[in-house]
């Protein structure tokens, strides 16, 4: 198996929880060195006992961190929702909504059409550091049409997430459509995907038909994941944390109930401040909740209605600025704590064993993903030990 020695890395962040003593949250190592055997981290430490290998690169005093780990997005789509985000810039508020119209154009779009739109959005992402990610349906809403976005969305990530309950598509109930997404829908897309979502919101599901849809999918075989107080206070949550789900996302409006919970429960809080900045709300209170003991991580959320963009480091900047979480915190969210909401121990961490998904970046340290926001500093990115940019 070829390995390849990254030296002269003036820090790396490793999010190492056996380096927290003296690295500290992000298990920091000065002037380091990685060794990546085949797919996988074989050696890290100070670069000056760095064991020999076969191609050698040197960072040049540039920092390293883990890939970042993307645990929420919706990236199987067709059309532009750009006059949406025009009219809400101007006044108009967000809705759910503009939904409908992304479906109608998802579902009058080839398999095709959607799988070289997702390369491409995928081909963003990696560029910009993510070298993990999930990918929802949740555009389709028909029994062909979401088995056919998972199967589009399986051929870039093993996170594939059934996400029909989005919205109630026109033309049905909503007791019909939560029964066709427990029954024939759920049959066709389960093979295609590891965990089912629902969108607990007014205007979307309720908590009961939440509940229903969560258990629907655990009997076959599914975890749960949620979307829930993002646009007000609500119960899901509360049903997140009752179920010990692995991540809830948006968590907006919390009451402090809320908060308990997801200390107590342990679920992950999920935040996606590049919604709050594309739709005007008020950013979630991430320094609340960590300071409470609740476990944050950041995703994008790369969708076309409520925040199209695919950059992690624009969350992070987004999370610091305006959440108050330090630039370490808000790395560590959106690297480790990111895997963590998907279940996932062997990426968003650089030691011995752990995927070898590393982005060497244009700056001396980390901070520089918050302090310089909108300049693109990823120099080079390996996934699964294999150079992929740069
Ligand atoms: O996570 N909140 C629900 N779904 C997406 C937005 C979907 C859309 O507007 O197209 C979200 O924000
Ligand atoms: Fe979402």
């Amino acid at each position: 198996m070829s390995t390849t020695v990254i030296t002269g890395i003036g820090e790396l962040v490793t999010n190492d929880p056996a380096r927290a003593q003296q690295g500290g949250l992000l298990g920091l190592v000065t002037d380091a060195a990685v060794v990546i055997e085949g797919s996988r981290v074989a050696w890290v430490g100070p670069a000056a006992e760095a064991p020999d290998a076969d191609v050698q690169v040197d960072a040049g005093g540039r920092a390293v961190i883990p890939g970042f780990v993307d645990s929420h997005s919706h990236l199987v789509f067709a059309g532009d929702r750009s006059a949406e985000f025009e009219a809400r810039m101007t006044g108009e508020p967000y809705t759910a909504g503009g939904i409908r119209t992304t479906v109608a154009r998802t579902r009058a779009a080839t398999d095709e059409q959607l799988t070289s739109h997702v390369a491409r959005l995928v081909a963003e992402m990696r560029a910009q550091g993510t070298t993990s990610l999930e990918i929802k349906s949740g555009y389709g809403l028909s029994v062909l049409d979401e088995a056919r976005s998972l199967a589009v969305a399986a051929q870039f990530t093993d996170e594939t997430t059934f996400l029909g309950a989005h919205v109630v598509p026109a033309g049905t109930t909503p007791e019909d459509y939560v029964a066709l997404v427990t029954g024939p829908m759920l049959a066709a897309a389960a093979p295609h995907a590891r965990w089912i979502d629902v969108f607990c919101e007014d205007g979307a599901f309720d908590v009961d038909q939440a509940r229903a849809i969560l258990a629907a999918g655990a009997d076959s075989g599914l975890r749960g994941r949620l979307h829930a107080n993002q646009l007000t206070y609500g119960k899901g949550v509360q049903l997140a944390c009752e179920l010990g789900l692995a991540a809830v996302d948006h968590c907006t409006f919390l009451s402090p109930l809320d908060v308990e919970s997801l200390r107590d429960s342990g679920t992950i809080a999920t935040l996606l401040p590049g919604v709050e900045f594309s739709t005007r709300q008020p950013y979630p209170d991430a320094r609340g909740l960590i300071d409470a003991g609740v476990r944050v991580a950041l995703a994008s959320d790369c969708n076309p209605g409520s925040c199209f963009t695919s950059s992690m480091a624009l969350c992070i900047a987004l999370a610091v600025r305006e959440m108050r979480m330090s630039p370490a915190e808000a790395l560590h969210a959106a690297t480790a704590t990111g895997a963590a909401a998907l279940d996932r121990d062997d990426v968003g961490v650089l030691a011995p064993g752990k995927a070898a998904d590393l982005v060497l970046l244009d700056a001396p340290s980390h901070v520089h993903l918050a302090y310089r926001p909108g300049v693109p500093l990823v120099a080079g990115v390996w996934q699964a030990g294999r150079p992929v940019v740069g």
